[in-house]
């Protein structure tokens, strides 16, 4: 138990204590996904006192075709920093760390625009945990490409917001295990959940997105170190995966 109550260095990072409390979404959006003062008293009554090292956020969506709920967390837009700012904010002066996670629900989302098919990796129907079943359209190159983007595009938006860091969200069915799902990627090309390409190449565009925002000289990068971390807890999902690629379940970026 003593050991929980030890500081932990993650890069430049000091976190002051080993609790850490896990991202849950509370559904206390508004309907265009603002942080809303509920939402705020929420955070404020689990921070206050600053008992915890970290807290990471519930998972935000990073692009309108990803959202796996009507109450969930936007990080789409610029417009979204501010609100997202009050939030880090209270976290940080309550005296803890904060994550924002980042997501995208794939063949699970209920889409902002409500058109279109939901996208995944491959073009496949499976059955919904609701009842019925649900669909998805085979994510192309350029789709995989773009929602990428939208991912690197929200973990700056979360540092211009003031938090700490990202969390990917990798876990329980959405896009980024459905990657990884022998059940759902049928795909042949380069991101096959064997060679887990897509991953790779996820996290070689942060990289790319880190440095060229270095070189534009923005001086909010000027701390900005890569980690990736593990933060694995057992997922329903994770017991189908072989177990060299548990660990990929959720990683983080500290900025
Ligand atoms: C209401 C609720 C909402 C959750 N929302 C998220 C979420 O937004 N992101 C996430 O990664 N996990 C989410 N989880 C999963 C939890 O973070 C956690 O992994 C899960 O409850 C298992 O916890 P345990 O490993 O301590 O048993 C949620 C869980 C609950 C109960």
């Amino acid at each position: 138990m003593e050991m929980l109550k030890q500081p932990l260095r993650i890069h430049n990072l000091e976190i002051r204590n080993r609790l850490v409390m896990a991202p849950m979404e509370c559904r206390k959006t508004d309907e265009f996904g603002e942080v809303s003062q509920e939402m705020l008293d929420y955070y404020d009554q689990r921070t206050r006192g600053g008992d915890f090292g970290l807290i990471i956020t519930e998972h935000h969506f990073v692009s309108p075709d990803g959202r796996a709920s009507s109450r969930q967390l936007s990080i789409v837009d610029d417009s979204k920093i501010e609100s997202n700012r009050r939030l880090a904010k209270l976290v940080r002066n309550n005296g803890s760390a904060v994550f924002m996670q980042l997501g995208h629900a794939g063949m699970m989302a209920q889409p902002l625009s409500g058109d279109g098919n939901a996208l995944s990796a491959s073009d496949i129907s499976i059955p919904s945990p609701l009842g019925g079943e649900i669909s998805a359209e085979e994510m192309s190159i350029e789709d995989i490409g773009r929602v990428t983007e939208c991912f690197a595009k929200a973990a700056v938006r979360a540092k211009k917001a003031g938090f700490d860091g990202v969390e990917i969200h990798a876990a329980h069915g959405y896009l980024l295990s459905q990657f990884y799902s022998p059940i759902i990627n049928c795909r042949k090309d380069a991101y096959t959940c064997e060679t887990l390409d897509g991953m790779g190449d996820f996290v070689s565009t942060l990289r790319c997105y880190k440095l060229s925002a270095r070189k534009s000289g923005r001086n909010f990068q000027s701390h900005y170190a890569l980690a990736l971390m593990t933060t694995v807890r057992a997922a329903a999902l994770c017991t189908r995966l072989p177990p060299r690629h548990k660990n990929l379940q959720r990683q983080a970026l500290i900025f």
